[in-house]
């Protein structure tokens, strides 16, 4: 066996050994509580409030328009029951996609059960949205519309920019889930003229524990927890000082190495999927008739199933998914793939590759042979 090589981005990265430097005086000399008025506890403000400009800067926010929270799942979850929660009572739909991670479709899943109405809209075979179809979801009725900007499993790109501006027109707030988005494609809220944005720093090299959502000033949020009164309220509790202050030191890193992240990742994929379909018969890429994240590649290879590829490739050392890591433990198909119009059988014989910044043109040649060989002893144990 070769070295390991790790193709799983989407689930998460590894922190950036500068974001590590950043952060470690927070987990050892430096441990004030922000809401302290003494010299430590100051300092620890300056400190978060210093991240939060970064972290703001990424998406050309203003710092005031960023609550921090724990990741991308609280960041949504506030976002969604947040608005619900604040919002006129004469609007009571929630309008979502079924593409979605679970962290969207948990809460707009809880908020229809306790009595709110719910649109999911559908997509086409490579994971896009029909326009006129959203745009007409939007409706007087409508309390909030929540549209991923990429999707994790498959990498697809949603034309949420041109829903924001009729959400605008007709006052329904719109959210976006950027996590897999942010940190590998240019997103600028006010260009987007998205209300909410959550993202993760996990997912860009910074450390597990940390995310935001940005709140366009104006929009009308309600807590999801009491406590104290740090975030606005919007969050309370006790801020974890290291994460944000890696949050921040990540975001700035990403803005730097956007533009080369993105060519280098785009040129690693493309390389990946030519050789793969020229290397291994009945291979599909999933969603490429679609505009898609740089560094995600879906692939499904008939009559194989896509756990057991999975696990014969880290045998290989080969670190690959079947889709987002929180829902692989329950063998169910993508639900992505499936409202991709993919039968469960075809959803299943799928795999998920996500590239990453650190990744090489030899990563990619060891990890498609590695590949060819699975696929075709999992064929050959079928037959
Ligand atoms: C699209 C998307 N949204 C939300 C999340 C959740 O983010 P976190 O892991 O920071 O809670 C993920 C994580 O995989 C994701 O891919």
């Amino acid at each position: 066996m070769g070295s390991s090589i790790y193709l799983d981005h989407n689930a998460t990265t590894a922190l950036d050994p500068i974001v590590r430097t950043e952060m470690t005086p927070w987990l050892d000399a430096k441990f004030g509580n922000p809401s302290s008025l003494h010299a430590f506890g100051q300092e620890a403000r300056r400190a978060v409030d210093a991240a939060r400009a970064r972290v703001a800067r990424l998406v050309g926010a203003e710092p005031e328009e960023i609550v921090l929270t724990s990741g991308g799942t609280e960041a949504n979850n506030l976002a969604i029951l947040g608005v619900a929660e604040g919002s006129r009572p004469t609007r009571r739909r929630v309008v979502t996609t079924a593409i979605e991670h679970q962290s969207v479709l948990g809460p707009c899943g809880f908020r229809a059960h306790g009595g709110g109405a719910l649109t999911v809209l559908p997509v086409d075979r490579d994971g896009r949205l029909d326009p006129a179809e959203a745009l007409a979801s939007l409706r007087n009725d409508t309390l909030l519309a929540s549209v991923m900007l990429a999707n994790n499993d498959v990498g697809t790109e949603q034309p949420v920019g041109a829903l924001a501006s009729r959400a605008r027109e007709l006052g329904i707030p719109l959210h976006t889930d950027a996590v897999q988005a942010v940190g590998k494609v240019p997103v600028d809220v006010r260009a987007l003229g998205v209300d909410l944005l959550s993202f993760s720093a996990h997912k860009l090299h910074g450390p597990s524990g940390a995310g935001a959502l940005y709140v366009r000033r104006g929009v009308a949020l309600a807590p999801r927890a009491f406590g104290g009164h740090q975030e606005r309220g919007l969050r309370p509790g006790t801020e974890n000082v290291a994460a944000i202050v890696g949050f921040g030191k990540a975001c700035d890193l990403a803005a730097e190495r956007l533009e080369r992240d993105a060519t280098h990742l785009a040129r690693l994929r493309a390389g990946f999927e030519a050789a793969l379909l020229a290397t291994v018969p009945g291979a599909v890429v999933n969603g490429d008739g679609a505009p898609r994240l740089p560094n995600t590649s879906n692939v499904s290879f008939d009559g194989v199933d896509g756990q057991l590829l999975v696990i014969n490739l880290d045998l290989l050392g080969l670190a690959v998914s079947t889709g987002a890591a929180c829902s692989s433990a329950d063998r169910e198909p993508s639900h992505v793939l499936l409202a991709m119009g993919r039968t469960p059988l075809e959803a299943r014989a799928s795999m998920r590759c996500s590239f990453g910044r650190g990744n090489t043109d030899d990563d990619v040649s060891q990890s498609v042979e590695r590949i060819a060989r699975a696929v075709s002893m999992l064929r050959e144990v079928h037959q």
